[in-house]
């Protein structure tokens, strides 16, 4: 069944969740692409109104987690602040000893609504704001958008948002999934499993490399500067973020639809400039090591969502927890198929040197 929750063809550049192309799934809205990748397929009409009211009956945070967030430092990045209070929070949930599949249910859905407001209030209380409470009538897109900036967003901020989330959702046996399921194959709990993936997907050749794609847009400034700053990357031998894949071989499905995007964005705004200077690094990078050197190195999944966050005022500080909100889903579906399994992964030590 591991095999079915994700599939890709990286020299297609194909991805599908449970058999289904993701540029069919990415028209969805994000609590269906939950409950597939959880449930094994998409929900009737009906089971997906009672899944989304389940998600929005748990939105909210207590005081004790508030208490919390408040104590957290001022200036870390917000995967610091979720990682340890995702670790907290596993203390008020009354199902935290029921590892039945009911048990297990009821705190995945805990974990896929709080995260999103866990992320936002620190965000808020971090810039000395108080937090926005959630509001059970919008999308988790929507919803996360508006307790973050404490206004509604616009339909296609909260299009793009919602689509964020769903290409971030899965992606077989990343790294941070392969975390989550080792600690899910001891049959250790689902809060310690999500926290093990929030700390693997924290590093900057994984989800953080997104950070660091926004970091690199503010450095390079506009479309002019980008030929020189990424030959420069290339004649140091330096990794230029956001570009290359371990198994993508061609252009990363997700980014092609992230470039879609980010281009609706910049039109919508009336401001090419950041997907003008992306473009421009794109296309250095394509021409300099695909076209002359025969490298695969296209822009992936962090690339073209650096340049969304850019065009939606989200700093560099809070794209990796974003990238969490997404992937909660798809870390609980491989979790619930470890359950199933009951056996631990242990790999060999002479496996590593294939990595
Ligand atoms: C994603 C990544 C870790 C995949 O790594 P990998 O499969 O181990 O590939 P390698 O690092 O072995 O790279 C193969 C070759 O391509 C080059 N390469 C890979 N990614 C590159 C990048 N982003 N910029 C420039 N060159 C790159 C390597 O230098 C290497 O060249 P060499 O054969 O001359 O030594 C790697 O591409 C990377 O670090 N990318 C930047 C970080 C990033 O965007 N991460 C998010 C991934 S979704």
């Amino acid at each position: 069944m591991s095999k079915n929750i994700c599939f890709i063809d990286g020299l297609e550049g194909i991805l599908k969740y449970r058999e289904i192309d993701i540029n069919q799934l990415v028209e969805l809205p994000y609590d269906a692409i939950s409950y597939l990748l959880i449930q094994g397929e998409l929900p009737a009409d009906q089971e997906l109104a009672e899944y989304s009211a389940r998600l929005h009956g748990e939105r909210e945070i207590n005081r004790e987690v508030m208490d919390v967030i408040r104590m957290c430092k001022l200036d870390i990045d917000a995967m610091e602040a979720l990682r340890t209070i995702v670790s907290f929070i596993s203390q008020f949930d009354p199902d935290l000893d029921d590892s039945s599949p009911e048990g297990n249910m009821r705190k995945a859905i805990r974990l896929i609504a709080k995260i999103p407001t866990i992320v936002a209030a620190y965000y808020r209380v971090a810039n000395g704001k108080d937090p926005v409470p959630p509001d059970a009538s919008l999308s988790h897109g929507a919803n996360f958008l508006y307790m973050l900036k404490g206004r509604k967003p616009s339909e296609l901020e909260a299009e793009v948002m919602e689509k964020d989330f769903i290409l971030s959702a899965e992606h077989e046996l990343n790294a941070s999934t392969f975390s989550s399921r080792v600690t899910a194959s001891t049959l250790s709990d689902l809060y310690s499993a999500v926290v093990s993936g929030l700390c693997t997907l924290k590093g900057p050749l994984h989800g953080g490399a997104r950070a660091e794609v926004m970091t690199m847009l503010e450095e390079i400034g506009n479309p002019g500067n980008a030929e020189k700053y990424v030959l420069e990357k290339i004649g140091n031998r330096d990794k230029i973020m956001g570009f290359g894949h371990r198994v993508y071989k061609t252009y990363d499905p997700r980014g092609t639809i992230f470039k879609q995007l980010s281009r609706q964005l910049a039109e919508a705004k009336g401001d090419m400039h950041w997907y003008d200077t992306a473009e421009a690094i794109e296309n250095t990078v394509v021409r300099e090591l695909v076209e002359k050197k025969g490298k695969p190195i296209y822009p992936n999944v962090d690339f073209y969502s650096g340049v969304i966050y850019k065009y939606m005022d989200i700093p560099p500080q809070l794209a990796t927890a974003i990238f969490a909100i997404g992937r909660v889903s798809g870390w609980i579906a491989h979790c619930f198929d470890q359950y199933e399994k009951k056996k631990i992964i242990r790999p060999r030590a002479f496996m590593l040197d294939e990595c």
